[in-house]
Order: structure tokens, then C-alpha cells, then sequence
């Protein structure tokens, strides 16, 4: 199960990856925002982010205009760590080295069709841990000073 939240920046990317989700037959609960009206992306991160930390969602995609407001927000909760990501690149390794568990992305930055290939490879990437596992520990160290 997926947990997906955007705001109005990034609502119209949030509902074509939604029909993606939809034919791949992957789960998801879409925490909002339904519309273009204009609301605040942390209001928007907030219920999703912690769905993820409940362990009812297992990974989190959102969208703002940037994808980096709603990215600063999602990484402000304990155990969330948030990759804003417009490139394959960053998005295959933010799970291989980061064990990234939510993917932010920019309605404004990407189109569609690369944000698919985003979340297609950033699901199906394992996290390598070993020496990885380390500076992981070390963030979450961070939450807690
Ligand atoms: C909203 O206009 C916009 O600021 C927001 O979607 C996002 O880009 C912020 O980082």
C-alpha cells in the first residue's frame, strides 16, 4: 500500500500517476489534495508521512509544484526520509543508498512520464544497507539531538 498526498502544485501529476498505479494494480490511499484549490503542502505531507511511520502505507509519493516544499515538510517527522527527485538517477539510488522511504517530485518539474519511470524503478530498488546502514543510523541519530 501506497500513500499518496499532493498539494495544488502538484494535484495534476498526483492523478496521472494514479491512473499508472491503477493498471500496474498497485494499492494506494490517496490522502488529497482533490482539486486545484490552493492548499499548504504540509498539511498535505502530515497524514501521509504518517501512514507510513503507523506502517499502513509502506512508502509515500508526493507531489508539489517543486516537489521540495512538500519534501522539506515530510522530512521534519521522525523516520521519514524524503528524496525530492527530478532524474532516474536520483530516484534508483535514494532507495539503493538512502532507504529512502517517500518520493517527492515537482507537477512543475516533471512531466508524467518521467515521474513514472521515477516511482517504477525507486519501488522495485532494494536498499543495499552494509556501509549504507551507517550513516542511515546517523540521520536518525540527527532526530533525536
Ligand atoms: C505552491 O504555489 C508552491 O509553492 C508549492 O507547490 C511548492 O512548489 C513548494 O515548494
Amino acid at each position: 500500500m501506497l500513500a499518496l498526498a499532493a498539494d495544488h502544485g502538484g494535484y495534476a501529476l498526483k492523478e496521472e500517476v494514479k491512473k499508472w498505479l491503477d493498471e500496474q494494480k498497485i494499492a494506494y490511499k490517496d490522502f488529497g489534495t482533490h482539486s486545484t484549490a490552493s492548499v499548504d503542502y504540509p498539511d498535505m505531507a502530515a497524514p501521509a508521512c504518517d501512514a507510513v511511520i503507523a506502517g499502513e502505507c509502506e512508502k509515500a509519493l508526493l507531489f508539489c509544484g517543486t516537489g521540495i516544499g512538500i519534501s522539506m515538510a515530510a522530512n521534519k517527522i521522525k523516520g521519514i526520509r524524503a528524496a525530492c527527485c527530478s532524474d532516474y538517477f536520483s530516484a534508483k539510488y535514494t532507495r539503493l543508498h538512502n532507504n529512502a522511504n517517500v518520493l517527492c517530485m515537482g507537477g512543475r518539474v516533471v512531466g508524467a512520464g518521467l515521474a513514472i519511470e521515477m516511482i517504477d524503478v525507486f519501488l522495485h530498488t532494494d536498499f543495499e544497507g552494509g556501509r549504507h546502514q551507517q550513516r542511515i543510523d546517523k540521520i536518525t541519530a540527527l532526530e533525536n539531538r
